[in-house]
């Protein structure tokens, strides 16, 4: 494994991407932006439904709106379960400097029809294809969900009907995008999370380190 992983440029960029969440004031580059959705739309999807929305916003007054539309969503707004950010954010959304997307000067949203069975897991693909092209063009990203968490919100999904988001759609993820405010260190070791049943043998190996012995 490691002969066809060395000098392999999809799984270089895999390894070296993090989330970011400080970026530099300074717009990304409008053919950097199509590069991304393109990505995007290059991902696979259900039956080739293909029935998402990109919605690439880099507009700061409309950032700064939708932010503080974010903000006073979550004073009205209950957690449906017990995922630790959510039972905090709404404290953390008082905060005066609170900015749900890191102050990017980008956030793309992604967006899918509500009846659709994939619409979260195309979109999300979709998303994982934004992360790695921003990192192969020298840009940060972060995956953001607070527009999620606040898509049954009135006054916000009104803001992003204005946008351009059809009132159908639910709002599955988002992506912040720039040039990133500091250079993260490497990935952290992951989690023993990969069980391999070889060819010829029906034991369950449990697969021992992450990059360091066999990647
Ligand atoms: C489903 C999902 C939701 C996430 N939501 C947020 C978020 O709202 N804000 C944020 O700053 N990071 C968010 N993240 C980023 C994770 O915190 C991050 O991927 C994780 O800590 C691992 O770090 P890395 O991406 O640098 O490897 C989210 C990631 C995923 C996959």
């Amino acid at each position: 494994m490691g002969k066809i992983m060395a000098g392999n440029a999809v799984i270089d960029v895999i390894r070296a991407r993090r989330s970011i969440r400080d970026f530099q004031d300074r717009q990304i580059e409008r053919e950097q932006l199509l590069m991304l959705l393109e990505a995007a739309i290059c991902a696979p999807s259900g039956s080739n439904s293909q029935s998402w929305l990109f919605t690439a916003i880099q507009n700061k007054e409309a950032l700064q709106r939708l932010n503080q539309l974010v903000k006073e969503g979550f004073q009205r707004w209950t957690p449906d379960d017990d995922y630790p950010p959510k039972q905090t954010i709404g404290e953390r959304a008082k905060n005066a400097n609170f900015n749900f997307y890191h102050h990017a000067p980008a956030l793309i949203i992604a967006s899918n029809r509500a009846n659709y069975e994939n619409a979260m897991a195309d979109c999300s693909l979709a998303l994982e294809n934004i992360f790695l092209t921003a990192q192969s063009l020298g840009l940060g990203s972060c995956y953001i969900n607070q527009l999620r968490w606040l898509r049954d919100d009135g006054p916000l999904r009104d803001c992003l009907f204005e946008l351009g988001i059809p009132k159908e759609h639910v709002i599955c993820s988002s992506a912040a995008v720039g040039y990133a405010g500091h250079t993260p260190p490497p990935p952290a070791r992951r989690a023993n999370t990969i069980h391999i049943i070889s060819p010829g043998d029906l034991d369950v190996e449990i697969f021992d380190a992450f990059h360091e012995k066999e990647f």
